[in-house]
Formats: C-alpha cells, structure tokens, sequence
C-alpha cells in the first residue's frame, strides 16, 4: 500500500514518548504519505507544530479539545489566530467540539469554545476538525448555523445524521471502529456515504483497528480501516486510500 493520509492523529501523545521520532521516521516506508497531527491544548499545539518542522510529512490541525479547556480562557483563541496565520503547516483547526461523555467540563464551557474556533475557522478560511461525543444534537446545531468546511471525526452519529453532514458540505472520518465486531452503526454508514466524502483516521495512538485493537495505534495500521471500507464498497483497498487521501488533500488545500 502507499498513498496513505492519515487525517487524524495525536504524535505529541505520551504513549510515543519512548520511540516518537524512530516511528515517525519509519512510517513512509510503511506506505504512509501524509499525516495531519491534532492539537488538544497549548502544550501539546507547541508540540504539534515541532512535529510539523520536523517531519515534512506531518501538517498540523491547531485548537482547544473540549475535555482540555479548563483554565483556558476565550482570550486564549487570539494565539491560534496568530500561530494558524504564521506557520504555512497549519492545514486545519482541531481538534474542538463537544463531549458530553466526559463530564470534567461543563457544557456552558464547551459551546462558546466550540462557537468560537468554528468561527475562527472560518474567518481563517481554514477547516475544521470536529469531535462530538454523545453531543450529536448540539454538534450539528451549531454547524447547521456556521456551516464550515470540515471533517466530523470518529463519526459515532446514524446514517441519517450522515446525510445532514454531507449536506452542509463536510466530510466523515472513519477509523478503527468501522473494524470492531459490534460496528453496526458505522458499517451502515460506511455505506450510505460516498467514498468522495470520507476521510481516512486513526486517533492514534488510541482506537487501533482489529486485529490489532487493543495495542497502540499508528498511521500505519490505518490500512485494515482502508481494508474494510474496501469490503464494504466492493473495492480494491489501494483505491481507497487514493480516494480518500485525494478527499484529503482537496479538504486541507495540500497540493503534493
Ligand atoms: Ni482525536
């Protein structure tokens, strides 16, 4: 395989700390292409950036995650303009959104964040790179009212949320739990969605697909997702990292 984007990814995690720069050095020759690392906070935006001048292969999707943002402040979005209108590898802002899974972070916290990097976003004319977790109905409220251009990642939502998506002109992320045994909800997605909308992930180092599920995750293993999908649509797997890296690449205006 080669070509691979992934579109989704957390290198500045701990879990790499032990082998980060041999695993990203190793990760071409594995087939992978191109990869998009997502910021969660300050510290790991700083981290994010390294990575991108470091490795010419590794962009960076800069934001506040809903679960980090305790003891930031809206004042803190000025440095993400800044850093997003400064450095050329910035492609995106993420990861942001709502996640009412967690409950560290009140909900009067995480939608003004979340309103507020969508709008950044936008006037930045970047996309955006959203997490919802058992948030769906306030998540697509407020991309229904600022339609960005963007990616829902780890689509947990139906089939039928799907189609709103599509229709405000974002993509779908799709990664490791498309391969889990109790994948029902997402298979039927993977299905009614075009292959022109979807985008391939890996949320490493976490939700690492079967048969490696369970184990760190990497850019790498985003190959078994790639696999499946290619099941589903009747497909050769090479063809659908190409599409998809392709969705990829128009979506974060990288031309490579
Ligand atoms: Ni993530």
């Amino acid at each position: 395989m080669s070509g691979i984007f992934d579109t989704h990814a957390h290198y500045d995690d701990e879990k790499f700390d032990e082998d980060r720069n041999a695993l990203l050095s190793s990760l071409p020759s594995k087939g992978v292409e191109l990869v998009m690392n997502c910021a969660t906070n300050p510290a790991s935006i700083q981290s994010t950036l390294a990575l991108a001048e470091t490795f010419e292969f590794i962009y960076a999707a800069i934001g506040f995650h809903p679960e980090d943002l305790i003891g930031l402040t809206l004042s803190d979005l000025d440095k993400l303009k800044d850093l997003a209108q400064t450095c050329s590898k910035v492609k995106a802002i993420g990861e942001i959104g709502l996640d009412y899974y967690w409950k560290e972070v009140p909900r009067e916290m995480q939608l003004p964040f979340f309103e507020a990097q969508i709008e950044l976003a936008k006037a930045l004319n970047l996309p955006v790179i959203v997490h919802d977790r058992e948030a769906h109905e306030d998540t697509y409220a407020l991309l229904r009212k600022h339609k960005p251009q963007g990616v829902l990642h780890c689509y947990s939502g139906s089939a039928e949320s799907a189609k709103e998506i599509l229709d405000n002109g974002m993509y779908i992320g799709i990664g490791g739990a498309l391969t889990f045994k109790n994948a029902k909800k997402i298979v039927k997605v993977a299905e009614v969605v075009p292959l022109e909308r979807i985008l391939l992930e890996t949320d490493a180092p976490y939700m690492a697909p079967v048969p490696m599920r369970g184990k760190r995750n990497d850019s790498s293993l985003i190959v078994y997702v790639a696999q499946a999908l290619a099941e589903i649509k009747g497909i050769s797997t090479q063809e659908v990292i190409a599409t998809c890296t392709q969705n990829s690449k128009d979506l974060f205006r990288i031309d490579k």
